[in-house]
């Protein structure tokens, strides 16, 4: 299947090969690994849609696609050649039985090769076709089948998708894709975590006083406003995306980098999260919806107006204090923070460790900030260490911060590959680190459930944020109660 030189053999299935998904970031994801080359010369991509096209015109949506998403300068006439050919479309019903006929015929089945299964459609298909291809036989061995988030709305409906897709697939040839695993600052974590000796000791309530999460972006619903009005922040980004993020931070260092290992780990902190119930969602979360304002000096309209829905009360923006209930977290609140439509686009983690328990300095007492371990997940990646340091020269002893800065673009001169990239790859490798195990997604979803749960017992509107502020004031009123700020960037 694999050569040794690291090129793969393998049959892809895009199920919704012609929406947003599949054209903004798999087939230019499948092409960079082309261009790398990482695909072998019989590998063959189907794309799958209910359109009737021709091939050569879903030939021709690829090549639009690539022109419009693939960075700057990595577009290569010889690779398209060899990717196009690669490239086939059939129309195919999800619910009808013919087509699934059709697929097989199209399918190698002797599994000389891995066959992957990427469903990129709304979850509520991925039961029906996972029932089909098993019924077709298409249920092979070498089959891995992949689902995009969001699994579900909620744990009943997750359990339903993940029993569907269980009924045929056996958990190990199931991959659920968080795309935020796949970035290299986030697997970043892990190196930072448990390559170094310097900061495992420290990592603890003894030193940590808080954490900040913040997964910011500029940009509105754009063409998901269907999707986003049905779902709303908390399920879009912290269900997935930021729980995640958080179980990263704080797992323990895991018996071996292997997947199981590493995602034992983070159910256990799942399971350890603080249950907020309808009686404190008023004082740990925030919810706010965007009205019109501006963003980078343009004027854009309010989410209302965007979804065409007045009356909608979905949320844009969230933020949720979250608490682990175990000996190394115990007193740490983790702030989660997530928006559409703040002033940047731009993601960050940040370790506040504890002021110093004594200061010597006479006078300087106003000028020594605690320390601050800034990770920046995008953009401009990289790690800083805020430290406090004597600002040079005579005329008494002044302090002021100073950050140590590490920059992976200046570091590591190459490429910082997209998260899909990674993650396809990791599919055909048959490696589920980065992927989200089944109990770990019900285990967010039990989280997150009585949050909800809570917002509709209050009954009460997401507080409204101008588009291109950093969310409503009551995001700050959260933090600062308990006598905390947000990183000053970002307030
Ligand atoms: C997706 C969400 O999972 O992540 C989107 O559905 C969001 O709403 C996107 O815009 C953010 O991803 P990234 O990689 O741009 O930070």
């Amino acid at each position: 299947m694999a050569n040794p030189g690291g090129s793969f053999s393998f049959d892809i299935v895009v199920f919704g090969a012609t929406g947003d998904l599949s054209l903004r970031k798999l087939l230019p994801a499948l092409f960079l690994r082309d261009a790398a080359g990482q695909l072998e010369p019989d590998a063959r991509i189907l794309g799958a849609a209910r359109q009737p096209l021709p091939q050569a015109e879903f030939r021709a949506l690829a090549a639009q696609a690539l022109d419009r998403h693939l960075p700057a300068g990595a577009f290569d006439k010889d690779v398209w050649a060899r990717f196009e050919a690669r490239l086939e479309y059939l129309a195919l019903d999800v619910e009808q039985p013919e087509d699934y006929a059709k697929l097989a015929k199209w399918l190698r089945l002797d599994c000389g090769q891995v066959t992957v299964y990427y469903l990129a459609v709304a979850p509520r298909f991925f039961g029906p076709i996972c029932r089909q291809l098993g019924a077709a036989g298409l249920n092979l061995p070498c089959a891995r089948v992949v689902l995009e988030k969001p699994i579900g709305k909620d744990s009943a409906s997750a359990k339903a998708i993940n029993d569907a897709v269980g009924a045929v697939f056996p958990e190990e040839q199931v991959f659920r894709i968080d795309h935020y695993l796949g970035k290299e600052t986030v697997q970043n974590l892990m190196a930072l975590r448990f390559a170094n000796s310097l900061f495992e000791p420290i990592w603890h309530r003894g030193v940590i006083d808080h954490v900040q999460m913040t997964v910011a972006e500029n940009i509105g619903v754009e063409k998901r406003g269907g999707y986003y009005d049905q779902s709303g922040a908390l399920r879009d980004m912290v269900q997935n995306h930021l729980l995640q993020l958080l179980c990263l931070v704080a797992m323990e260092p895991p018996v071996a980098f292997e997947a199981d290992a590493v995602r034992d780990e983070k159910l256990k902190v799942l399971q350890a999260l603080h249950r907020i119930g309808e009686r404190d969602v008023a004082i740990k979360t925030v919810r706010g919806q965007y009205s019109a304002g501006a963003v980078n000096g343009g004027a854009v309209p309010g989410y209302a107006e965007e979804v065409e829905r007045p009356e909608t009360s979905t949320e844009t923006f969230v933020v949720v204090k979250a608490e682990i209930e175990n000996w190394r977290w115990a007193g740490v609140p983790f702030y989660l923070r997530t928006g559409k439509r703040l002033p940047q686009r731009r993601s960050e983690i940040v370790i506040q460790f504890r002021p110093v328990p004594h200061l010597i300095f006479p006078g300087a007492s106003r000028d020594v900030v605690a320390n601050r371990l800034v990770i920046r997940l995008q953009p401009d990646e990289g790690i800083s260490l805020h430290m406090m340091a004597k600002v040079p020269g005579p005329g008494g002893l002044r302090l002021r911060q100073a950050p140590l800065n590490l920059s992976f673009a200046e570091t590591f001169q190459d490429r910082q590959p997209d998260a899909y990239e990674r993650l396809l790859m990791d599919v055909v490798r048959g490696n589920p680190m980065l992927f989200m195990r089944r109990d770990e997604v019900e285990a967010a979803w039990h989280w997150v459930e009585p949050i909800l749960a809570g917002w509709d017992a209050q009954g009460d509107a997401p507080k409204h944020y101008t588009a291109g502020s950093w969310g409503p004031s009551a995001a700050i009123g959260l933090i600062e109660r308990d006598g905390r700020t947000w990183h000053e960037d970002m307030r």
